[in-house]
């Protein structure tokens, strides 16, 4: 902590965390998987707490794949009810800390009971600024970035815009994070080492932190420590050391 406060002026803006490892975690203790995802729920309260703490503004959070739907019924039924239940019990607290709620994914595909809770808590924080919390549910980064296409395609046919028109602006403009900036901090839980399908686009030069932690054991601590380990690199975005010292 106290390093990031010498250094507050190169504090990531936007962090985001693939919170994995719940079914492992949940596993060691002897546990069933979902036990994991209610003890994971508690790490999300202590990842908000610790960026509303150190000012960063965004703060997006993979809490449910595409994929996912693929995992058992048992498990996805318990995992929408985390979601209903956190939503419930945690509005006051988004309130009062001016959290504005954002979703990004195909929010269509969840129950409607859920779909208009989620609509109620977004519309409820929209003026908020202190924090943007941006959960992914039913996310896929493809799948966003197919449907940017599909919407300068539809632009282009009816002769709105021409291929050369196409610019990164422009893609971005039809993602789902339109209004986010571009992510500074990607971290991964658990030890494992990919994207699964995660803001693609968004991480083009986001810095990388993989950690051993298993998300329900994640602390504020372990925040802290990313954003130390992110605050000694050195951010070159395609151009040479020399080039960034001279300035
Ligand atoms: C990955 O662990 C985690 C998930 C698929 C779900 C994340 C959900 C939460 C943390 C619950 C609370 C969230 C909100 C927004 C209320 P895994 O199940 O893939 O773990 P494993 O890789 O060890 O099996």
């Amino acid at each position: 902590m106290t390093t990031i406060k010498k250094q507050p002026e190169n504090l990531p803006k936007h962090i985001a965390i693939i919170m994995d490892g719940n079914g492992r975690w949940a596993k060691k203790q002897g546990l069933i998987r979902t036990f994991g995802h209610q003890k994971g729920s508690s790490s999300v309260r202590e990842a908000i707490t610790a960026c509303i703490e150190l000012g960063i503004p965004y703060l997006t959070l993979y809490a449910f794949s595409t994929e996912n739907w693929n995992r058992p019924k048992f498990e996805i039924d318990m995992l929408m009810r985390l979601l209903l239940k956190s939503l419930d019990e945690e509005l006051e607290a988004l309130k009062e800390h001016q959290i504005r709620l954002n979703i990004i994914g195909n929010i269509e595909d969840l129950p409607i009971q859920i779909q208009s809770r989620l609509n109620q808590a977004i519309e409820l924080t929209k003026d908020y600024t202190k924090l943007t919390l941006t959960l992914a549910i039913s996310y896929s980064s493809k799948q966003e970035l197919v449907k940017s296409m599909i919407e300068i395609g539809q632009r282009i046919k009816n002769n709105v815009i021409s291929p050369n028109d196409i610019t990164e602006d422009l893609v971005d403009q039809f993602l789902y994070t339109k209004d986010l900036p571009d992510v500074d901090l990607l971290i991964r839980t658990s030890g494992e080492q990919r994207i699964s399908n995660f803001l693609l686009w968004q991480i083009a030069y986001a810095e990388l932190y993989f950690m051993q932690v298993l998300w329900p054991d994640f602390k504020a601590q372990d925040l802290y420590q990313a954003i130390e380990n992110y605050q000694q690199r050195e951010r070159r975005f395609g151009k040479t050391s020399e080039q960034l010292n001279s300035k």
